[in-house]
C-alpha cells in the first residue's frame, strides 16, 4: 500500500519525488490532486499517462504563494490580484496569462495557465518544500468520479504513482471553481467549491457564462465525474420507490415519507438536513460507495441550484447526461 501518513519525513520524502519527476497523489480541501513538478515538461507528461488523460485537457499548477505565481502568470490584471487576495488559499482557480516557463504540456498548448493555492496544510507544506509549482488535476481515472479519501485514490491509480499521501477526508469535497479572467471580465468556466456569490460581492462584477467564442475547458465536456451505474434524476423523493432492491437512491435530504425498515436498500442521504457544505464534502464519497454496491442503477433527487448546489447539480446533469437515451420517459 503506498498510502503515507502525512508526517514531516513522509512530506519531505514526497517532495523529493516531485523534485525528481515523480507523482504524488496529494490531499487539498477540494480533492485529491496528482501531483508533479509543473515546469517539468516530463513529469507532467507522467499525470496524463497515468490517468488515461487526453493531451487536450489542461492541468491547474498549485502553488504555496504569491512568487509562485508570479514565475508562471505574466503581470495579473488588478481584478486577479484582488480574488486572490480574498479567496487564497482556496477552492478558486484563476485562468490567467502565461509565462515562458510553464511548459507548454502543462497548459495543452494555450497561452493562459490555470492556477490555484489549496488551503491544505499538507498541500502547502508539500508544494514549500518541494519548491515548485505543482501540476495536479484530480488524483482519478480520467472521466471517472472524483477522490475525496486517500483509498479512493489507490483504488483506482495505486499502481500508477509513487506515494499517496494521506491527509484524511477532503474538507470541501467538489472541484475548485475555474474562473477565466480576460482583461477585467470574469467567465466562469467550471462551478466549485467557492459559491459564485462570493466572487461577484468582492470583484463588484457580474460572473458571465462563456460564449461560443471561449475555448470550452475540458471539465465542460457534458460526460464527467461519471459513476458507473446509470443514474436518473428525479425532482423529488416522494416519486421514488424505496422498495426496489436492486437501484440505489441518492438523496439531497431526509425524505418526508418514512425511510423502509430491513433490508435496507442503498440509501444514501448527503445531508440529512438539506445543508449544502455537508452534501458537497459527502459527494463523492457517496457515489464511490455506491459504485461498489451492487445496485443496478441511481436514482438520484435533484440538489437545489444556488450557492454550492450549482457544483452538485452541474456535476450530477453530468453524470445523469451520459446515461440518458437509456429511459423511456
Ligand atoms: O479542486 C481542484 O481544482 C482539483 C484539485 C486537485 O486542485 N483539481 C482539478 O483538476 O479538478 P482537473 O484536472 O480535474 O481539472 C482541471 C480543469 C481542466 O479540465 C480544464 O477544464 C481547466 O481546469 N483548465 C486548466 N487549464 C486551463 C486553461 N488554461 N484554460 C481553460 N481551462 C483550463
Ligand atoms: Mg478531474
Amino acid at each position: 500500500m503506498k498510502i503515507y501518513p502525512h508526517n514531516k519525513e513522509n512530506i519531505k520524502r514526497a517532495a523529493e519525488i516531485i523534485c525528481r519527476g515523480g507523482l504524488v497523489a496529494f490531499p487539498t480541501e477540494t480533492v485529491y490532486g496528482l501531483g508533479a513538478n509543473a515546469l517539468d515538461a516530463v513529469a507532467a507528461a507522467r499525470i496524463f499517462k497515468a490517468k488515461k488523460r487526453p493531451f487536450f485537457d489542461p492541468l491547474i499548477s498549485h502553488i504555496a504563494d504569491i512568487a509562485m505565481l508570479r514565475e508562471i502568470v505574466s503581470s495579473p490584471s488588478d481584478t486577479a490580484v484582488k480574488l486572490a487576495e480574498a479567496f487564497w488559499p482556496g477552492p478558486l482557480t484563476l485562468v490567467l496569462p502565461k509565462t515562458e516557463k510553464l511548459p507548454g504540456i502543462v497548459t495543452s498548448g494555450l497561452d493562459t495557465a490555470a492556477v490555484r493555492m489549496p488551503a491544505h496544510p499538507v498541500a502547502i507544506e508539500l508544494i514549500q518544500r518541494a519548491g515548485v509549482p505543482v501540476a495536479a488535476p484530480s488524483a482519478n481515472l480520467f472521466g471517472a468520479l472524483s477522490p475525496t479519501l486517500p483509498e479512493h485514490v489507490a483504488e483506482s491509480l495505486g499502481e500508477e504513482i509513487d506515494m499517496i499521501l494521506d491527509g484524511g477526508r477532503c474538507s470541501v469535497g467538489v472541484e475548485s471553481t475555474i474562473i477565466k479572467i480576460e482583461e477585467d471580465r470574469l467567465i466562469l468556466l467550471r462551478p466549485g467549491g467557492l459559491p459564485l456569490e462570493e466572487i461577484e460581492k468582492i470583484s463588484g462584477k457580474k460572473i458571465e457564462k462563456p460564449d461560443k467564442s471561449t475555448l470550452i475547458a475540458p471539465g465542460m465536456l457534458p460526460y464527467h465525474y461519471a459513476p458507473e451505474k446509470p443514474l436518473r434524476i428525479l425532482a423529488s423523493s416522494e416519486d421514488m420507490d424505496f422498495s426496489d432492491s436492486e437501484t440505489a437512491f441518492l438523496l439531497f435530504k431526509k425524505p418526508k415519507k418514512a425511510l423502509p425498515k430491513s433490508p435496507m436498500p442503498s440509501i444514501e442521504i448527503l445531508s440529512p438536513s438539506g445543508d449544502l457544505t455537508e452534501a458537497a464534502a459527502n459527494f463523492f464519497s457517496v457515489l464511490h460507495r455506491i459504485n461498489k454496491s451492487p445496485a443496478k442503477r441511481i436514482f438520484a433527487e435533484d440538489i437545489p441550484r444556488e450557492g454550492l448546489g450549482i457544483a452538485l447539480a452541474d456535476r450530477l446533469h453530468k453524470a445523469a447526461k451520459k446515461y440518458k437515451d437509456l429511459w423511456k420517459n
